[in-house]
């Protein structure tokens, strides 16, 4: 997955299939056209990569030029078509082929027609790698399509979303759920997660998944999942991930009309977190961020002695089993700041001062995302 300034695309067509698209176009096309020497027409900007492929496969001697049209802004095609450059040569008589990288409403493929109108070619016709049958609007002849795609935008392969992904030698395609937040929550014990977590499921409509509640929701109700995931406990082995990623996943389709999910005590290893990207993946989602509050070692040894005063909990009265806790927690979750570090998703936030100051720190992060 890749993200766009603010959009994630997901990979859609590797560039082995768009290598064989490219072949097949070559070769009905050089058939085709025989001994004549073609003139190929790219249309910029997007069809430079197309152009420059197309032309390295074309086996007999061809011309290539190129005109230059605006015809969108953003991810929207917008009807009116600006020439930038318009033809450069005189093309009468000769057998003209338009390489397009992509038609979508067919503005731009209009605008090309207009352009040939008077121009007296002996035949034009129009070549595209990708088309978007469900966008089409006009009825145009389309002479040789590379590989017709939904009504989804893309990127990649000369294709650009505001000025970015052109340079991408496969295609990516939008994802559809952008506007879910994802998180993965991490704190020490005692860092105030439990409270800060019901206060972001509020203020954001969030699901909360907390593995551990998951787990014991499923083998008290002896799901399949559940009843998998004792058999390995009870032989004390450690459940293997793809069981529970199957039951996080449950979860996730249980609420399939939230606006994200708080994800609690996963992933924990690097292969989980991919584990957890592909889920996600296949959801057309992703995890936007991992958010861990930060407190001083010191600070949670004095928290959590405190709440061992009065919930009577063993492991919250001993200073040395609190801080091999805390140790404990940084020993694991090491992994993963570097992990969601290198996605540029991983977000400390200050977790000393009062549960307002943390939830106003915790929202300026999600705010941003
Ligand atoms: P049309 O004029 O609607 O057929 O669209 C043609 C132009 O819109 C293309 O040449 C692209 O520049 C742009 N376009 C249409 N669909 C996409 C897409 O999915 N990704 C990127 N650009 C697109
Ligand atoms: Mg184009």
């Amino acid at each position: 997955m890749i993200k766009l300034h603010d959009k994630y695309f997901k990979p859609f067509i590797s560039a082995e299939e768009i290598d064989a698209a490219i072949t097949r176009l070559v070769n009905q096309i050089s058939n085709d056209l025989g001994d004549e020497t073609p003139v190929f027409v790219g249309i910029l900007n997007g069809s430079f990569m197309v152009v420059s492929d197309f032309v390295k496969k074309y086996p007999k001697p061809c011309e290539v030029t190129f005109i230059k049209l605006a015809s969108y802004e953003g991810v929207k095609s917008s009807e009116d078509i600006q020439r930038l450059i318009g033809l450069t040569q005189d093309l009468s008589g000769r057998t003209v082929v338009v390489l397009e990288d992509i038609i979508d409403s067919g503005n731009t493929l209009a605008e090309v027609h207009r352009i040939f109108k008077n121009e007296n070619v002996k035949s034009l016709k129009i070549a595209t790698l990708f088309y978007k049958p469900e966008a089409y609007k006009k009825d145009f002849k389309l002479h040789y399509v590379g590989i017709e795609i939904p009504n989804k935008f893309i990127v990649g392969y000369g294709l650009d979303y505001d000025g970015l992904g052109r340079d991408i030698p496969e295609i990516y395609q939008i994802k559809e759920t952008q506007h879910m937040t994802n998180l993965v929550l991490f704190g020490p014990p005692g860092a105030g997660k439990g409270t800060q977590a019901e206060f972001l499921k509020e203020k954001y409509n969030l699901v909360h998944i907390s593995t551990g509640d998951v787990f014991r929701f499923n083998i008290k109700n002896e799901t399949a999942l559940g009843m998998l995931a004792k058999s390995y406990m009870d032989k004390g082995e450690l459940v293997p991930d793809q069981v529970t990623i199957d039951m996080l996943e449950a979860e996730v389709e249980k609420n399939a009309d939230a606006n994200g999910f708080i994800f609690d005590g996963f992933p924990r290893t690097d292969a989980q977190a991919e584990a957890l990207d592909k889920l996600m993946d296949t959801k057309d989602s992703q995890i936007n961020a991992m958010v861990a509050l930060e407190v001083d070692d010191e600070v949670l040894v004095k928290r959590l002695l405190k709440r061992g005063e009065t919930s009577g909990r063993a492991d919250d009265a001993d200073e040395s089993i609190i801080r091999n806790r805390i140790t404990e927690y940084y020993n694991k979750t090491a992994i993963l700041k570097d992990y969601y570090s290198a996605q540029h998703k991983y977000f400390g936030v200050d977790g000393v001062g009062s549960i307002e100051d943390i939830t106003v720190r915790l929202s300026g992060v999600i705010d941003k995302l």
